[in-house]
């Protein structure tokens, strides 16, 4: 059983839950599947056997595989002609084990079978149990697009076993850690400096505050995509060579940078921005080779901005969705970047 862990309660009424966090908490598994009153699971898991305890009542182990390839309609669709053969009904649960997206995929197959069947995260990766295995948004790919299709389906509970770390490789580090940076200036605090149970722990809980109040993101969730605009286009603009928390990483410097130059912030908090992202190690720069048009282009795109270019930007108030933010602005705030090849 684990030692001491945190638990961060997600308050949303009767979808309420906890995230519970520290070295061996998976073997927590068992005690919440009996909490849901399960008769059996469906175990989908992106990493070897042995990582996801005995669920304790009869389970099938399902396969899955981490990556945006498989994130796609057909893999859900074969997640639950699975879970039919098996026999698995509404009153049943699914177990998910693997990183971001085998959370997002396996949550939206848990979503849909039956109309919705209780569902258990294990993220294995910092990014998964910083951010995309809780607050409920689930979402698979289409040709045209990433996370075009999906649903809002909370977790029973989420596990965030730090164990899983151990072997992380170092891309998986800067990843997670462009998501724990960003929290630095939506609410979080100053996590810099503190054990890394605390810091995935304080990232979970102002997640948590956040989903709580706009389970569905209509306002303040928003805030949550702080630095993401422009992470969101430096990962298409470079085939999805640079990694989503080091485009977040960038982007969060970016936007420091803009908040300033329309006089959001003062010198000091925009060098904070800098400051804060350097320490986690996470880049900073724009990468050679890309034109500031071309990510404007791609920013254009982007799911917030339903009026001219949008981004979530520091401000006296503290963060908020700023619309209509003007193109030469941007243009000038990007070009003046400094660049690096990566
Ligand atoms: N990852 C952003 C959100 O959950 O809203």
């Amino acid at each position: 059983m684990p030692g001491s862990y945190r638990q961060i309660d997600v308050a949303l009424g009767d979808q309420a839950y906890q995230v519970s966090i520290g070295a061996g908490v998976r073997h927590l598994l068992p005690e919440l599947v009996a909490a849901t009153g399960a008769r059996r699971a469906a175990v989908v898991s992106a990493r070897p056997p042995e990582w996801t305890p005995d669920p304790g009542v009869p389970s099938i182990r399902i396969p899955a595989r981490d990556g945006e390839v498989d994130k796609t309609l057909a893999s859900v669709e074969e997640l639950c002609r699975q879970f039919a053969r098996f026999g698995l009904t509404r009153a049943d649960v699914v177990v998910s084990c693997g990183g971001g997206t085998t959370t997002d995929s396996v949550g939206l197959a848990a979503a849909m079978y039956h109309r919705g069947v209780p569902v258990i995260h294990l993220p294995t990766s910092l990014l998964a149990q910083v951010d995309a295995s809780v607050g409920g948004k689930t979402a698979v790919n289409l040709p045209e697009g990433k996370n075009l299709v999906g649903a809002y389906w909370q977790p029973r509970a989420v596990l965030c076993d730090t164990e899983y770390l151990d072997s992380l490789p170092r891309r998986e580090w800067t990843n997670g850690y462009g998501e724990i940076a960003r929290c630095h200036f939506i609410g979080a605090g100053d996590l810099r400096g503190l054990a890394l149970t605390e810091q995935i722990a304080a990232s979970v809980s102002r997640k948590a505050e956040i989903v709580a109040a706009d389970e569905r993101d209509t306002g303040l969730r928003h805030l949550l995509n702080y630095g993401h605009t422009l992470g969101h286009a430096l990962e298409r603009a470079t085939d999805f060579a640079m990694r989503h928390g080091e485009g977040v990483a960038v982007g969060t410097v970016f936007v420091g940078r803009l908040a300033g130059a329309l006089g959001r912030i003062g010198a000091e908090r925009v060098a904070e921005h800098l400051d804060v992202v350097r320490h986690y190690d996470l880049p900073t720069a724009l990468p050679e080779g890309v034109r500031a048009t071309d990510l404007v282009a791609l920013m254009r795109l982007d799911k917030k901005a339903t009026n001219g270019l949008s981004f979530v930007l520091d401000g006296p108030a503290g963060a908020e969705l700023v619309q209509d933010v003007p193109e030469e602005t941007v243009l000038d705030t990007l070009e003046a970047m400094p660049r690096r090849r990566y």
